[in-house]
């Protein structure tokens, strides 16, 4: 049951100088993972955010609550890190659920299995779960931990829970599982679950990402086309970063988020706030705004909306990640949210 809706004329939208307003809230609850992938941190982990830096639920949650009923905020999408490792994430999604937002999580699917029911029941309306490949030796390989039995059981739970259409996220490694693209869909389709790659973007800890290494869409289409046949999906795109295509001929279909290579910034809908209660109008941004501080110094709740406001006037146009003068975030995404 949703509320009545925060009243529109006591609304400031999260406006940019560009004309683009953010609704989709996009909240890390936690730093920490318990998989490794290679392309996002290093074996030994990240020097984790200290406990005392990181926002309490009560916070988060009023972080939250100023979003959707005074910024015009309409969806709620929990990350991490791996938000499932987040003990107060079921309490965080019953109460962002009850202010009338939609609420989605992404996850590695690590917990999904103990978790997808009592997130359902706490109102969670969507999942996304990262998984890279089904061989269990590529995924020992790629994410540094023998978890692959657990994802699909996390995966085939969420299902099973009522949180179908499930989407599955994936990025390819040249010569590490590029080869198994079309696997991987062919696995994804079997289940019914819908499939996206995603281009690997500069976001690592270790500062690793080239351009020459990165797997392009282009090369993603070739590989699923010697398997399949694609055909544009046709259907309005809108803030979506998935190009979606028909696989076969549909109904099912898969999707590339082409990030660096067909960069869809102009659309863009979105806000972050990471677990420390920083505002990043963008993954790639280089600044960020304090709203923990306000908050821990006594801010009430117009206050922190101004902030909030005042930060998306300084949103890029654009990640530039192709400018020569390009720089890569200081945080990495497993700090930042996905
Ligand atoms: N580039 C693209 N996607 C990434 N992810 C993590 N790091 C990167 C990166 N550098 C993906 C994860 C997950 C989602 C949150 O982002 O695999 O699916
Ligand atoms: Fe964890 Fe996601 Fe980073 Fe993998 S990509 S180590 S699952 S935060």
């Amino acid at each position: 049951m949703h509320p009545t809706p925060p009243d529109q004329r006591l609304i400031t939208p999260l406006a940019d100088a560009y004309g683009r307003v953010a609704t989709d809230l996009r909240v890390s609850l936690t730093d920490k993972c318990n998989l490794r992938c290679t392309y996002c941190m290093p074996a030994e982990g990240l020097d984790w955010m200290a406990r005392e830096e990181q926002l309490t639920d009560d916070e988060v949650v009023r972080l939250i609550r100023i979003a959707v009923e005074r910024l015009g905020v309409t969806e709620v999408r929990f990350t991490g890190g791996e938000p499932m490792i987040r003990r107060g994430l079921v309490d965080i999604v019953a109460r962002t659920h009850e202010l009338g937002a939609e609420t989605a999580v992404t996850t590695n699917g690590l917990g999904l299995e103990r978790l997808a029911r009592p997130l359902v029941a706490a109102g969670l309306d969507r999942v996304n779960v990262s998984l890279d490949t089904v061989r269990p030796d590529t995924f020992l390989a790629l994410t540094r931990r023998d978890r692959l039995h657990d994802v699909v059981a996390g995966l085939a739970a969420a299902a099973e829970a009522g949180l179908g259409p499930v989407k599955v996220n994936a990025v390819l490694m040249r010569g590490v599982n590029d080869d198994q693209a079309g696997e991987l869909l062919a696995w994804c389709l079997e289940r019914d679950y819908e499939l996206r790659f995603i281009e690997q973007m500069p976001l690592d800890a270790e500062h690793g990402w080239s351009r020459d290494d990165m797997v392009t869409a282009e090369e993603i289409f070739a590989h699923l086309e010697r398997d399949f046949v694609l055909t544009p999906a046709d259907e309005a795109r809108g803030s979506a970063p998935a190009e979606r295509f028909l696989v076969d001929g549909g109904p099912a279909t898969v999707g590339v988020i082409a990030s660096v290579t067909r960069p869809f910034c102009g659309d863009c809908d979105r806000v972050r706030l990471t677990a420390d209660g920083q505002v990043r109008t963008c993954l790639f941004a280089r600044e960020e705004s304090d709203l923990r501080a306000a908050l821990r110094a006594g801010a009430d709740d117009a206050e922190l909306a101004s902030r909030w406001v005042t930060a998306m006037r300084g949103k890029a146009a654009g990640h530039g990640i192709d400018d020569p003068s390009f720089l890569q975030p200081q945080r990495p995404m497993s700090a930042i949210g996905g």
